[in-house]
């Protein structure tokens, strides 16, 4: 039976795009289309069984090569949780959430499966910690989807990797294990919004690279999202250095975010912990 999936398409995407016509119904791709990310969690907790059902749900994302470089430390210990919780003050469902994990990138077990067969793998290099931030990567997101789909709400954490030396110190990491991100996970406590993306034509080229409609296509998202949620005033950032922009919209939210550097202790972390990224 074909579907149309215009109502989800339009809440992804906003009105003006072209909805595809004619797919089968199922009900999951609905669920991801609708999908969002959530900071607020019920009191409720979230079963052993159920967690270690998604877990497992999780690990079984591809992986490169079947290097299976992703290593997850779920953080039940009370008091290592509020230590990552206040390296990040101003993100408090970092300590709230009922079910905390760590997706680390994991280059540090192929040399140790090298060690135990006798032979010498050097993994420190740029494809290793590539592959292993990619394994994590597709861990923590298949991760995500399956939470989604029981009906909890995630948020990924990747400001842990402002602090890589206080969160592998918390974390007891070795060398060539790094964090790609936190995860916290609970039962949503309000519907929470859903957050426009890109129109299709912007992500997605045909046969080769084009991006010289950018200018335009940008301007109009800016304008279809700001009708359905403008950023109120007083959150536009850095207005001291940028001023106040009469549209505040997506594009130059990112970019100003973006004119303040991030992970800048991560490069040589990495470094210091057995990367050469050569
Ligand atoms: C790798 C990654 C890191 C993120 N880090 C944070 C974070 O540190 N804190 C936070 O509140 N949200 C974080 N997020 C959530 C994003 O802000 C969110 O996915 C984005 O705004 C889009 O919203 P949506 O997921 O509801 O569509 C992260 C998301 C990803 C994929």
């Amino acid at each position: 039976m074909s579907a149309s999936y215009e109502d989800e398409w339009r809440a992804r995407f906003g009105d003006e795009v072209v909805v595809p016509r004619g797919p089968p119904e199922i009900p999951w791709l609905r669920q991801v289309l609708l999908r969002r990310t959530h900071r607020r969690y019920a009191d409720r907790l979230v079963s052993e069984s159920l967690l270690q059902l998604l877990l497992g749900a999780a690990f079984s994302a591809s992986s490169k090569s079947d290097f299976q470089q992703a290593t997850v430390i779920r953080v039940v210990d009370r008091a290592r949780r509020e230590r990552l919780a206040a390296l990040v003050p101003d993100m408090p469902w970092i300590g709230n959430a009922p079910v905390f994990l760590v997706f680390c990138g994991d280059a540090r077990r192929l040399e140790r499966l090298g060690e135990l067969r006798g032979r010498e793998v050097g993994n420190g290099k740029l494809e290793g910690f590539f592959n292993a931030t990619v394994d994590a990567t597709l861990v923590l997101q298949t991760f995500i989807l399956a939470a989604e789909a029981v009906g909890l709400g995630c948020c990924p954490i990747s400001v842990i990797r402002n602090h890589p030396e206080a969160v592998a110190e918390t974390l007891g990491l070795p060398n060539k294990v790094f964090p790609v991100t936190g995860l916290c996970v609970g039962y949503p406590a309000a519907a929470g919004h859903i957050s426009m993306r890109l129109p299709p034509e912007v992500s997605l080229h045909i046969d080769r690279y084009d991006d010289s409609h950018l200018g335009d296509a940008i301007a109009a998202y800016d304008v279809r999202r700001d009708a359905r949620y403008s950023i109120p005033r007083e959150q536009q950032r850095r207005p001291e250095i940028f001023g106040y922009a009469s549209l505040y919209g997506w594009s130059e939210d990112k970019v100003r975010q973006a004119t303040q550097p991030e992970g800048e202790d991560f490069p040589a972390y990495l470094r210091a912990h057995g990367f050469r990224l050569d």
